[in-house]
């Protein structure tokens, strides 16, 4: 089932998102399957279930290359639940972030270089990652779903802020994340 996805304002964006209790259940399985459904159906690299209404600690991210972020490498398909992210030095980054519940837009976002990851998938086995570049960025944008964070609140220059038809003429103005 494709869920439609919640858009900024929406009060429900912006909660501290619960832990899973329950691994391995039909329920759990049935959100996760729903989830990638709606994310693949929005063409997006990464969803939160906060952002289908769900207030669970439960993120989805993963793509092969991606007309949206044409330079951006391939991430592993992953369900990560309950997640901690730790950064790696104090390193940062600023790149182009777009978001499913922020549709059409685009923002320079600063986000740790690297960072280790840990959590549970589905079946409850612990994933534990460490990663840089755009999977750590990727992982950074999701969790701060479970957190009530939305990319815009990151960005430190708000000139850096716009439409991406405007930003990004070459890109596919029908796609969005
Ligand atoms: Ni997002």
């Amino acid at each position: 089932m494709i869920y439609p996805i919640l858009k900024m304002g929406d009060q429900r964006l912006l909660r501290i998102a619960e832990q899973v209790q329950d691994f391995d259940t039909a329920e759990l399985h049935q959100l996760i399957a729903d989830m990638f459904e709606t994310m693949q159906d929005a063409n997006g690299a990464g969803l939160a279930a906060p952002q289908i209404g769900v207030n669970l600690q439960l993120v989805i991210f993963g793509f092969k290359k991606n007309s949206r972020y044409p330079d951006a490498p391939n991430v592993p398909e992953t369900v990560l639940i309950n997640p901690i992210i730790t950064p790696i030095g104090s390193e940062t980054d600023d790149a182009w972030e777009g978001c499913l519940s922020v549709p059409g837009m685009r923002g320079l976002v600063p986000r740790w270089s690297s960072v280790s990851y840990r959590g549970f998938d589905q079946y409850g086995q612990e994933i534990v990652r460490e990663v840089n570049g755009f999977h750590a960025r990727v992982v950074q944008h999701e969790c701060d779903h479970l957190n009530g964070i939305l990319y815009p609140m990151r960005i430190k220059d708000l000139t850096k802020f716009g439409y991406t038809e405007i930003l990004f003429p070459e890109l596919d103005a029908t796609l969005d994340d």
